[in-house]
């Protein structure tokens, strides 16, 4: 329903653009006109959505680099804007994950999501950011995170304690870097189904205790958070700064909320429960 010149001003660099979420932002973002970099470590990934974009009439192009080293960070944006165009915006979706009790992690593997999901951002975020300044244009940040970047979540605490930091962030550049011309803004996702994710953090029996626990009764379509990044990155959102959006059909609030699950009861079976419990009259 965009206009498909939508973002045909735009320039993005989208870390881990290869595969899950990235990926579906890349050829959204690029069908509706913006030249979209992308970069993560594997290279089949990368090509593989680079073509899938070309094919479909869009501009693209790919570079391998590890988010944790600056220096593979600033090589990849110096290659990407020499064949593109500098960047004007960035998508900060590089992440890892996996579940764990948080008693058995061992210092590697605390440091090793930790430095993916915060450093990684950080670094991307001031490789662009100070190219923007010292440009003079302004730029926009886009972050991924979760709905557990403020709730926090039991065995998965590495990421849970990166991802707050990457809302913190988020918060902190909108305000300190608006008067460069720098939006900075995130979303939080509820449960898409991609490989990356789900192969690390759901078995299948899992998966439908999760799909319940979602109000609107599914997972997300990662078309549909493609859609929200495109909209936060257009010329229709720029009064929008330091903003999370979530997009989790409900999730999270559900799952705060003290009574919530009687909705997972039949609403027949679930009136009939609370009209037995209302006191009788006279
Ligand atoms: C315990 C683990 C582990 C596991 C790795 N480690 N997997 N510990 N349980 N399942 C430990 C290792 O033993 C090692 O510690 C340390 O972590 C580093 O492991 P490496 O394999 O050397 O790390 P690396 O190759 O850098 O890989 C990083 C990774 C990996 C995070 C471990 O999973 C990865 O590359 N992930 C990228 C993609 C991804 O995770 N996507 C999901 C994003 S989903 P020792 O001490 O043994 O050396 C997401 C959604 C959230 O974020 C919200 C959902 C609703
Ligand atoms: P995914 O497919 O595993 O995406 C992660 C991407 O990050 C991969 O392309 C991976 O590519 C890249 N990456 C990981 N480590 C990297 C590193 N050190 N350097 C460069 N790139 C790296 O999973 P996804 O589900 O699409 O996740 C995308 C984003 O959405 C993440 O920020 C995740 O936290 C967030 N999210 C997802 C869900 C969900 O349900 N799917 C929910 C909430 C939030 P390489 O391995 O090739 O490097």
């Amino acid at each position: 329903m965009y206009q498909p010149d939508m973002l045909t001003q735009q320039t993005i660099l989208i870390t881990g653009g290869g595969t899950g979420l990235g990926r579906a932002m890349a050829e959204r973002l690029a069908g509706l006109g913006a030249r979209v970099g992308i970069l993560g470590r594997r290279t089949e990934p990368l090509t593989a959505t680079v073509e899938a974009i070309q094919q479909a009439g869009g501009r693209a192009a790919w570079a391998s680099a590890d988010v944790r080293d600056p220096e593979q960070i600033a090589a990849a944006i110096d290659q990407l804007e020499e064949e593109l165009e500098p960047f004007t915006s960035l998508v900060n979706n590089a992440a890892g994950n996996f579940l764990a009790p948080s008693e058995d992690l061992s210092p590697k593997a605390f440091d090793a999501v930790v430095q993916i999901v915060l450093y990684g951002t950080y670094n991307a975020t001031m490789d662009l950011g100070r190219r923007w300044i010292e440009r003079g244009d302004g730029g926009q940040i886009l972050s991924i995170v979760t709905t557990y970047a403020w709730m926090g979540s039991s065995f998965v605490l590495p990421s849970a304690c990166a991802k707050a930091g990457v809302l913190a962030m988020t918060r902190s550049l909108a305000v300190e870097w608006a008067t460069y011309g720098i939006r900075s803004n995130a979303i939080a996702p509820g449960p898409f189904p991609t490989e990356g994710a789900f192969s690390r953090l759901a078995t299948p029996e899992m998966l439908e205790v999760g799909k319940k626990a979602v109000p609107v009764g599914r997972f997300g379509d990662p078309g549909e958070l493609a859609d929200l990044a495109a909209y936060l990155l257009s010329p229709m959102a720029t009064y929008v700064n330091g903003e999370c959006v979530v997009i989790d059909g409900g999730e999270w609030l559900k799952n705060g909320q003290e009574f919530s699950k009687y909705t997972d009861m039949p609403r027949a079976q679930a009136k009939a429960l609370m009209q037995s419990m209302k006191p009788k009259k006279g």
